[in-house]
């Protein structure tokens, strides 16, 4: 029995199976390669779905957490301490806002931005108590929590956990008319993946987030840009809505902020809007920790440089091109994307997402298949161009052997 096996097994009997990994037990890690238990290397091309934008074991990020380690980790926010400010500063700065509230996960930043946008609609804009309306759009993937999977339109991630939170208003992504329509005096916010990634890296058609940022300004209404997963380098931009010029009310981040080291989020916004909360109306015993700010302050710091934007357009564009010349021969029917970051509309025909998944492991590639027959390319910003070619190169094998 191999220790992969074994160590399979092992989990399946002992956790819960809300997961269906890939048949690979990863030891070690540093860069864009991993190592599993057996010393077999992958590519990793799916980088923590893009939590891992500055790569494995990043040098900076580790240099950083171990400094911090030895100073302070956790005060909880019942008391200051010398990183907070610091990192709340400097992130707001790099959002060109006013004020952060930092959380830990992205579902609980994005509770966090469905809880300030209701509390703006009625301490600011004058809704009627209970009457505070969100909308969302279909296909949307904003985390796992029960008010979140109340306005999923995927019934996987939604299906037995009812009663579901009421208050969301759901439309077709991409559609402005049906936006205006669903968009009432009561509300609050619209709430929206600048670039859907779960749904299999769906971007908008050119002139959509333009439009709702100016219909949300008109009707005094917040715009929340889920930039979780699209934010932070990954698109070539620091925020995918710098592609259209479009700056939110609010950018919701977090896989990328805490540098694949500790789960860092936030809500970053003006101090009209994050400016409602009073002092125990919401909070995180772990938000904001020292640990946390010291790897977020090193996040804001290289995205700073500029360096992984460009190397996420650079790459893109040629990763881009390299997929493009396999859209609409064989087996690949669509692809689609920003930067480094694909999603692969494979012919059901040739195998399903999970199979090619599969495949690409057997030749050391890691990726992620999503809805069936897409998969996820979204290797860190920092792999370089010719372990991306030969990560191609694995593709295309697969993908001409079936
Ligand atoms: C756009 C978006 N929002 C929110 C989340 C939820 O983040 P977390 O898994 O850290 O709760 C994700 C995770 O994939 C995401 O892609």
């Amino acid at each position: 029995m191999s220790t992969t096996s074994d160590a399979i097994r092992s989990a399946e009997a002992h956790s819960a199976h809300n997961y269906h990994p890939l048949p690979v037990v990863v030891a070690s890690a540093e860069g864009a390669w991993m190592t599993d238990v057996e010393g077999r290397r992958f590519l990793d091309m799916l980088a923590g779905y893009s939590a891992l934008n500055f790569g494995h074991g990043n040098r900076r990020l580790i240099d950083a957490a171990k400094a911090q380690l030895e100073r302070v980790t956790l005060t909880s926010r019942a008391f200051h301490h010398d990183r907070f400010a610091e990192f709340c500063g400097q992130l707001a700065q790099l959002c060109g806002k006013e004020m952060v509230l930092p959380m830990n996960t992205g579902a609980e930043a994005v509770e966090t931005a469905v809880k300030t946008a209701r509390k703006w609609g009625y301490r600011v804009k004058g809704v009627p108590d209970g009457m505070a309306k969100i909308v969302v759009a279909a296909n949307n993937f904003h985390g796992r929590t029960t008010t979140i999977v109340s306005f999923s339109t995927d019934p996987e991630a939604r299906a037995d956990y009812g009663p579901y939170t009421p208050g969301f208003e759901i439309v077709p992504y991409g559609d402005l008319t049906a936006l205006s329509a669903a968009v009432t005096e009561n509300t609050v916010a619209v709430l929206l993946e600048p670039i859907q990634g779960e749904a299999g890296v769906l971007v908008p058609p050119a002139g959509y987030l333009p439009g709702v940022r100016e219909l949300t300004r008109e009707r005094n209404v917040l715009f929340i840009a889920d930039e979780i997963q699209s934010g932070l380098g990954r698109t070539g931009k620091t925020f995918a809505c710098e592609h259209e010029d479009v700056v939110p009310d609010l950018y919701v981040l977090g896989k990328a902020l805490g540098g694949g080291v500790v789960p860092v989020s936030a809500v970053v916004g003006s101090a009209e809007v994050l400016g409602v909360f009073r002092p125990g109306e919401h909070g995180s015993t772990f938000g904001g920790n020292p640990l946390a700010c010291a790897v977020g302050l090193e996040v804001i710091a290289m995205l700073r440089t500029g360096e992984y934007q460009q190397r996420a357009t650079e790459l893109g564009e040629h990763l881009h091109h390299e997929l493009g010349l396999l859209a609409g021969t064989g087996a690949v029917q669509t692809v689609r994307g920003r930067g480094l970051w694909a999603g692969v509309d494979i012919d059901p025909a040739f195998g399903t997402g999970r199979q090619i998944s599969e495949r690409l492991m057997d030749r050391g590639v890691l990726v992620k298949d999503t809805h069936g027959s897409t998969i996820r390319i979204a290797p860190p910003l920092v792999i370089s161009k010719e372990d991306l070619d030969w990560g191609l190169d694995q593709l295309r094998a697969v993908l001409a052997h079936e």
